[in-house]
């Protein structure tokens, strides 16, 4: 396994530290009050993520594992396209699902070189070191990066296979995530791949509302402390005073935007004092601090953003309640795009 290096972690922690007071400064001064998603992860965060994971109503992880279980020969064939491949895979975390993916490349090709992006070094040593000793035939090269801040692949000899999985285009602005992957694909040659998975949105047959509700309010309350612990980060981070129970999760269904939102609705009028940013703010009685988008497509419109971001959909992946997708986009080479493919 390639080292870590503590400067390059440390220099990506300095960043991400400035990066939380500004979010947390622009985000509770902004009208209406928001804070962006990535806040949720830190330590505990992260683990409560896990945890969701494995609810009952949060389908997501269980249905995207199961297409990878039996479909990661296919989704490897295709991408390699009788060439070598390597898997970079952006936000890795635990890497669970991926060890799938990896396995069919080592059985495919022999052998196959890893490259998790995140900015955990914690979760990168820890995913490595579970990859190194159960899946014989992965060499990782962990990269300890911000991939929604300029990062991106290099291209190399080897065919790349982007993966961007787990539904987290879903918790961005359909413009941000085209421009991140136009962005990324940018750094990558014709006949590169992107592995897509896309949580889909309710239909007539499918997935429900109630469905979706039940998935961001689950009846444990996992989800509710998940959202909430956005604000004990601003309490431990940036010494705030939260008073963290007096905010109530909701969790709803916009229709128009078809997306899943979780807001954090304060129960009374109180003022709340942010130490580290020298600043107060104040919440009415029922205002709502808007904490997270989560976007549900239909197929037709995630392959189109594929597209419009440069990578031509050659392969796709439902499952049989059609609920959740994994898409395969290839990257054309200049040629076929000046001809209008
Ligand atoms: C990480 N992301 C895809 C999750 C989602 O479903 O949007 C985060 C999450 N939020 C609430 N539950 C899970």
């Amino acid at each position: 396994m390639a080292v870590l290096g503590d400067s390059a972690g440390g220099r990506v922690k300095a960043v991400r530290d400035e990066a939380v007071a500004q979010a947390v400064r622009r985000g509770l001064t902004a009208r209406p009050k928001r804070l962006p998603p990535w806040l949720f992860y830190d330590e505990a965060g992260s683990a409560l993520f896990e945890r969701i994971t494995e609810l009952p109503e949060y389908a997501l992880t269980r249905v995207e594992r199961e297409l990878l279980r039996s479909h990661a020969g296919e989704m490897v064939r295709l991408a390699a396209d009788g060439e070598r491949l390597r898997v970079v895979e952006l936000g890795a975390g635990s890497a669970e699902k991926t060890r799938l993916l990896l396995a069919a490349a080592v059985a495919v090709q022999g052998g196959v070189v890893y490259e998790p992006v995140d900015v955990s070094v914690t979760a990168l040593e820890a995913a490595c070191a579970r990859l190194q000793a159960e899946v014989p035939g992965v060499e990782t090269r962990p990269v300890v990066a911000d991939y929604t801040a300029g990062w991106r692949p290099e291209a190399c000899e080897e065919r790349t296979l982007l993966t961007w999985i787990g539904s987290s285009i879903g918790n961005f602005e359909p413009g941000e995530a085209t421009a991140m992957l136009a962005r990324m694909g940018a750094g990558m040659k014709a006949g590169d791949g992107l592995l897509l998975g896309v949580d889909l949105g309710p239909t007539d047959c499918g997935k429900s509302v109630e469905m979706l509700l039940a998935a961001y309010d689950d009846a444990a309350g996992v989800t509710a402390e998940f959202n909430r612990n956005v604000l004990r980060r601003v309490n431990r981070e940036l010494g705030g005073d939260f008073d963290v129970e007096a905010f109530r999760h909701v969790a709803l269904w916009n229709e128009a935007e078809s997306r899943m939102e979780m807001h954090l609705e304060s129960e009374r009028e109180q003022r709340v004092r942010v130490e580290g940013l020298g600043l107060e703010v104040e919440f009415a009685a029922g205002e709502r601090l808007h904490t997270e988008n989560s976007y549900k497509y239909r197929v037709a419109q995630a392959e189109g953003l594929m597209a419009e971001a440069g990578f031509w959909p050659v392969g796709r992946w439902v499952d049989g309640d059609g609920w959740f997708a994994l898409m395969l986009g290839r990257r054309a080479g200049l040629r076929r795009f000046a001809q209008g493919c």
